[in-house]
C-alpha cells in the first residue's frame, strides 16, 4: 500500500536510531576516534559510550570525507533527519555545526542530497545537547543513508542521528522515462520536467536510473500550470509529453524494483484539462519481465476516457497478479499533451518483509503519527529524558517552538496570497528552455520541492496548533486554568484512548486511584477482543467481581453470578513508557464517571502483567448488535428477525451524545467514535468504550499508511485526516458518521462504494471545498431532522459544527 498523495505530512516515524530497531551492525562510519566513540554510539538520545559517534580526526574545512552510515536493511521514504552532538553528562562538548547527507539505494551509487534551491549542506548542531531536526525537501528514497560532517574551521565533531520516515512499500528503485518537454501557453511556458529526478540524464533525453518527481509523494493540482510549491515555475509537480516527439504515439516509462513482486495495480496520477489539449492516456500496453526475459503477451488496459470533469484523477490499472521485477509500460496519447504527477505501484504481501509489515500495521495506531512529528519542531514537546536537558535549554527550546508556530502561520498566510501573487510571478519567469539539452550527471538530485506548504500540511503543524488550547474545567471544584498541554495517552492496544489536558492528569493523580487490586485467579478467560502493540484485550468472566465494585456502581447481575469483563493487559516485555502510560490510563478510566462511558472496575498491578479491568456489556458491540436486528416493519415481520423501534435508535443515539458530552466537557478527545466502540446492555443502555484498532473483525474499517499507522479514516474529520488535528469537534464528525450507521443499522460501511483511496481524495475536495466533496447519503429511516444534524457535524468549518451539548438536546427534542 503506499498513501498516494499525502504521505509527507504522515510518514515521519523515528527508524529506529533512538528506538534501537536498527541493529549496531547496520550502523557503521568511516573510522572512529576509539571504541566507546564507535558508529554503534551514534543514536540520538542516547548517552552510551563516550555519549557519541566521534571520527579519528578533526574535520576539515574543504574536506568532507568523515561519514556515519545508517543501513535500514531496505528502502525507505525519509522525510525529516535529527541530530544531536556529545554531552556525556556534560563532559562532551563537540557538535557537527553542518553536514550533509548522501544516500544510496543499492549501496553502490551514491547520491548527495541537495534541497530544492539546489544547496547540499544543511545547518546542524549549535550546542552539544539540543536535537536540531530538519525536513529533507524533497524527500529521500533509500536504503542507506551518510550523515556527513561538514566544518568551516578544523575541528572535533561528534554526532548522534535519527532519522525519520516509513518504508517504502512500492518496491520501486527506479524509472526510465523521456525527459518532460515545455508547453507554450498563449501567456507563459509551462515546464513539464522531472526536476527532482536524482538519476543520470542522457543524451537521447532519457531520464535513467533514478526517482523523481513521479515517486515524490505529491499530486499536481487540476490546474497544471499552478503548483504545490510556492516560488516554482508553472507545470512544477508534473512530468508531461507532447505527442509531436514521439511518432510511435505513445511514451514508454520502464519502472525496476528492488525483488519479484506479486502486482495488483498501478495508480497513475493524470492530469485532464481537456480544454488544454491535457488528457489521460488513452490506452496503456504493459510488458513483465520476472527473470530476464519479458513476458511475450502484454496486459492492456484502456480507461474510460472523460471530456466532462477536467480534475486530475488516478487511473488505475489492474496488474492481474504479474510477477515481475521490472515492468513496462507503454502510454498512448488520447489528445497533444500527456502529464503524471505520480506513480504508484501495489504488491503482495507475500513476503517475509510484507508480513512484518502487516503485523506492524495491525498492532499500532496513529499516536506514532502525532508523536513523530511532535518531535519534527523541535524537541520540544518531548518530557522524556531529561538528562541532557539544561535549564537554559528549556527557555531556546521554548522560543524554538514559538518560532516554528510563527514560521508555521506565516507559511498558511503566504499560501493564501500566493494564489493571488502567482499572476505577477509568472511574468518574471522568462528563462527558455533549451529542449533535450545532452548532460550526463550521476551525481545529482536538484530538490525543489517544499511539503511544507502544500495541503497536507505536515502533522507538526497542527499538533502545535492544538498545544495551546484554552479549557475551562469545572470538576470537582478545580479552579479554571488557562493553558493546557495535551498528553497523549497511548493505551494498552496501542490506541490513543484519549487526549487529556496535562492540568487534569495532575488532578487526577493527586488523588487516590479509587479502584482496588482484583485477585488475577478469579479471571477465566473466554476470547480475545483486541490486541495492539502493547497488550491485548481479553473477554473474560470474573468471580466474586461485585465485592469489588464501588456501591454508587449499579451493576444489574445477581449476586455470585460471574460477571463479562473485558480485561486489557500489559504485554510483561513492556518498555517502561507504555507501562507509565499504562498506570495513566488507569488513573484517567478510574476517574471517568458517567453513566454512558464503560467503567474501571479493577486492576492487577501488584505483579505482571498489568491489567486492568473494565465493564463488558452482554450485548456485546452496538455495530454487532445492530447488524443482527432489523428495523420494524412489514419484512422483519416475514422474515422473523429481531428489530429495534426508530425510538430506540434514537435513545441509544442520545446516550452516545451523552457520554460523548462528559468527555468533551473534561476535554477529553475520543479519536475513535464508531459504534464498534460502543457496548450495549440491557434496555438498549449504550456505554462508550475503546477496544483499540486491531480487532479482525474491523480490521476493514482501519486505512494503513505506508507500513505503520492505523486509521478510522471512514469517520475521520478532514482536518484529522489532512493535518493530524483531533479535536472535540473531530469527534463531533465521527459522532455524525456513527448516527448514520445507526440509521443503517451497521449494514453498510460508510462510503462502502469508495476506496480508501477515494475517501482519502474526498477529504482533500472537503479542504478544498469547491463543492465536488461526496457526503454520507440520507440512510432511508432517517427523517430530514436527524440528517440536518449529521450534515452539520460534517461542516467544513470546526467552528460551524454544533457542540455535544448541542447535539444531545437536538436528539431528545427528536425522541418523541
Ligand atoms: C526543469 O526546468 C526548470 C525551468 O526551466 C529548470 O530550471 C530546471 O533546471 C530543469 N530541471 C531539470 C532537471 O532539467
Ligand atoms: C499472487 O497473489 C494472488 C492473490 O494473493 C495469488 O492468488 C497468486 O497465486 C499469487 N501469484 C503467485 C505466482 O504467487
Ligand atoms: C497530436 O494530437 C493532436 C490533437 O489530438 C492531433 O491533432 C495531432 O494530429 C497529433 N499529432 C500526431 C503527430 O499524432
Amino acid at each position: 500500500m503506499s498513501c498516494l498523495c499525502c504521505c509527507v505530512g504522515v510518514c515521519r516515524y523515528p527508524l529506529g536510531m533512538s528506538g534501537g530497531q536498527i541493529q549496531d551492525e547496520d550502523i557503521s562510519a568511516s573510522s572512529q576516534w576509539s571504541e566507546t566513540t564507535a558508529a554503534r554510539y551514534g543514536r540520538l538520545d542516547f548517552e552510551e559510550g563516550d555519549g557519541a559517534w566521534c571520527p579519528e580526526m578533526s574535520v576539515e574545512p574543504d574536506n568532507v570525507k568523515e561519514f556515519l552510515q545508517i543501513d535500514l536493511r531496505s528502502l525507505h521514504f525519509i522525510t525529516l533527519v535529527g541530530t544531536q552532538g556529545r554531552h556525556a553528562g556534560g563532559m562532551g562538548n563537540e557538535f557537527a555545526q553542518m553536514y550533509k547527507i548522501k544516500y544510496s539505494r543499492d549501496g553502490s551509487r551514491w547520491i548527495s542530497w541537495r534541497n530544492r534551491q539546489g544547496k547540499q549542506v544543511i545547518e546542524g548542531n549549535r550546542n552539544a545537547y539540543d536535537i536540531v531536526l530538519k525536513d529533507l525537501e524533497p524527500p529521500i528514497i533509500a536504503r542507506f543513508v551518510r550523515f556527513m560532517p561538514v566544518t568551516d574551521h578544523s575541528m572535533n565533531v561528534c554526532m548522534r542521528v535519527e532519522l525519520y520516515g516509513c518504508e517504502w512499500l512500492d518496491g520501486l528503485v527506479s524509472y526510465n522515462a523521456p525527459v518532460g518537454e515545455q508547453m507554450t501557453l498563449p501567456t507563459y511556458p509551462v515546464y513539464l520536467n522531472d526536476s527532482v529526478y536524482d538519476g543520470a540524464i542522457i543524451y537521447r533525453c532519457v531520464m535513467t536510473e533514478g526517482l523523481g518527481q513521479l515517486t515524490d509523494g505529491v499530486c499536481g493540482l487540476d490546474d497544471f500550470a499552478l503548483s504545490h510549491v510556492y516560488n516554482v515555475w508553472p507545470g512544477y509537480d508534473y512530468v508531461g509529453w507532447n505527442n509531436e516527439s514521439f511518432p510511435s504515439e505513445y511514451v514508454e516509462i520502464m519502472f525496476e524494483f528492488d525483488r519479484i513482486r506479486n502486482f495488483t495495480t498501478m495508480k497513475v496520477h493524470c492530469n485532464n484539462m481537456f480544454s488544454w489539449h491535457v488528457k489521460t492516456f488513452r490506452q496503456v500496453v504493459c510488458y513483465f519481465r520476472s527473470e530476464s526475459d519479458w513476458e511475450a503477451t502484454p496486459l492492456t488496459f484502456s480507461p474510460v476516457m472523460d471530456e466532462k470533469n477536467p480534475s486530475a484523477r488516478f487511473v488505475t490499472v489492474n496488474l492481474a497478479n504479474h510477477m515481475a521485477s521490472a515492468i513496462k509500460c507503454q502510454f498512448y496519447f488520447a489528445d497533444a499533451w500527456m502529464l503524471f504527477s505520480e506513480i504508484t505501484f501495489q504488491s503482495g504481501t507475500e513476503t517475509i518483509s510484507g508480513l512484518i509489515w502487516l503485523i506492524q500495521g495491525r498492532t499500532s495506531s496513529y499516536v506514532h503519527i502525532l508523536s513523530a512529528s511532535l518531535k519534527s519542531v523541535s524537541a520540544c514537546f518531548l518530557e522524556e529524558n531529561p538528562t541532557h536537558k539544561v535549564d537554559d535549554s528549556n527557555t531556546r527550546i521554548l522560543i524554538g517552538c514559538l518560532v516554528a508556530i510563527i514560521f508555521i502561520l506565516v507559511a498558511i498566510i503566504v499560501i493564501i496570497l500566493w494564489r493571488q501573487v502567482w499572476q505577477k510571478m509568472l511574468e518574471k519567469v522568462s528563462s527558455s528552455l533549451k529542449k533535450c539539452t545532452v548532460q550526463y550527471d550521476t551525481d545529482t538530485s536538484p530538490c525543489m520541492l517544499s511539503y511544507g506548504v502544500k495541503f497536507c500540511v505536515p502533522a507538526a503543524t497542527s499538533t502545535s496548533a492544538s498545544k495551546s488550547t484554552t479549557t475551562t474545567v469545572v470538576q470537582d471544584g478545580v479552579p479554571h486554568y488557562a493553558e493546557a498541554d495535551i498528553v497523549n495517552l497511548q493505551g494498552v492496544t496501542g490506541s490513543n484512548t484519549y487526549a487529556i489536558p496535562a492540568v487534569t492528569m495532575d488532578l487526577l493523580s493527586g488523588k487516590d486511584v479509587a479502584v482496588e487490586e482484583f485477585p488475577r485467579k478469579l479471571l477465566t478467560f473466554k476470547e480475545k477482543l483486541g490486541e495492539g502493540q502493547f497488550g491485548e484485550v481479553h473477554l473474560c468472566e470474573a468471580e466474586g467481581m461485585q465485592e469489588f465494585m464501588n456501591k454508587e456502581f449499579l451493576f444489574d447481575i445477581s449476586e455470585d453470578q460471574p460477571v463479562l469483563v473485558a480485561v486489557k493487559m500489559l504485554r510483561s516485555d513492556a518498555n517502561k513508557n507504555a507501562r507509565n502510560d499504562f498506570l495513566k490510563e488507569i488513573k484517567i478510566m478510574s476517574r471517568l464517571k458517567d453513566p454512558n462511558i464503560i467503567r474501571l472496575l479493577a486492576v492487577c498491578i501488584y505483579s505482571d502483567p498489568l491489567c486492568m479491568i473494565t465493564e463488558y456489556m452482554e450485548n456485546g458491540d452496538l455495530n454487532q448488535f445492530l447488524s443482527r436486528h432489523e428495523p420494524e416493519g412489514q419484512l422483519a415481520l416475514l422474515s422473523n428477525a429481531p428489530t429495534v423501534s426508530f425510538n430506540n435508535l434514537c435513545y441509544m443515539a442520545t446516550q452516545i451524545a451523552s457520554g460523548m458530552k462528559y468527555l468533551s466537557s473534561l476535554n477529553f478527545v475520543h479519536r475513535d467514535l464508531a459504534t464498534r466502540n460502543c457496548l450495549v446492555g440491557k434496555n438498549y443502555t449504550i456505554k462508550i468504550a475503546d477496544f483499540g484498532m486491531s480487532r479482525n473483525l474491523y480490521s476493514g474499517d482501519y486505512y494503513r499508511i505506508q507500513g505503520r499507522a492505523v486509521l478510522p479514516i471512514r469517520w475521520m474529520s478532514w482536518e484529522s485526516i489532512l493535518l493530524g488535528k483531533f479535536t472535540t469537534a473531530s469527534d463531533v464528525w465521527a459522532f455524525g458518521v456513527t448516527l448514520w450507521e445507526i440509521l443503517n443499522f451497521c449494514k453498510e460501511q460508510p462510503y462502502s462504494q469508495l476506496t480508501d483511496e477515494q475517501v482519502i481524495e474526498n477529504t482533500g475536495e472537503f479542504f478544498r471545498d469547491q463543492k465536488r466533496q461526496i457526503y454520507l447519503p440520507q440512510p432511508v429511516l432517517c427523517p430530514d431532522s436527524l440528517y440536518k444534524i449529521m450534515l452539520s457535524c460534517w461542516r467544513r468549518n470546526t467552528k460551524e459544527r454544533p457542540s455535544f451539548q448541542e447535539i444531545h438536546r437536538a436528539l431528545l427534542e427528536i425522541q418523541p
